[in-house]
């Protein structure tokens, strides 16, 4: 495993912004709120909730909406660490759409999914995409 763990207080604060991301998602549909914080190589955090669209198919989800907010306002290289929040009993972890998109940009980062119950996921993209496709693989085109 590579890439800088999160600590502690860096955990609390990607876990409270995740919280408050899931607020702002738009779920008319299935109404399963989701909120995501990512933390970035400069140690700032950018939240992304999903959002829900009436064909559907065109929904983004909570992780892929931080990523590319992150990306488009403030240029972010690294992911470090994500959080995931759903107000549900039991954690949620990030599709294989999301985990695909965090690859691009952290491929050794930490991944927690937190709810309102007691049970955590507390793992790394890694264990989630074995084997990633992903920026490294372009590097040798001609
Ligand atoms: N969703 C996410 O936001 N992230 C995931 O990783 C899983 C699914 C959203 C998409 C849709 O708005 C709702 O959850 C139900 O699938």
């Amino acid at each position: 495993m590579t890439g800088n763990a999160p600590n502690n207080e860096q955990w609390a604060e990607l876990e409270m912004a995740a919280r408050l991301a899931a607020r702002q998602a738009y779920v008319p549909y299935s109404k399963f709120a989701v909120g995501a914080a990512i933390l970035d190589g400069a140690g700032k955090i950018h939240i992304g909730c999903n959002v829900e669209n009436a064909s559907y198919g065109l929904t983004n989800c909570a992780e892929r909406t931080a990523v590319y907010a992150a990306r488009a306002n403030h240029g972010i290289q690294d992911v470090l660490a994500v959080c995931i929040y759903t107000p549900t009993p039991t954690p949620t972890p990030p599709c294989g759409a999301c985990r695909q998109v965090l690859n691009e940009f952290g491929p050794a980062m930490r991944v927690r999914a937190i709810c309102d119950g007691e049970d955590l996921i507390d793992t790394t993209l890694e264990v989630l995409l074995p084997g990633a496709f992903g920026p490294k693989n372009l590097k040798n085109a001609s």
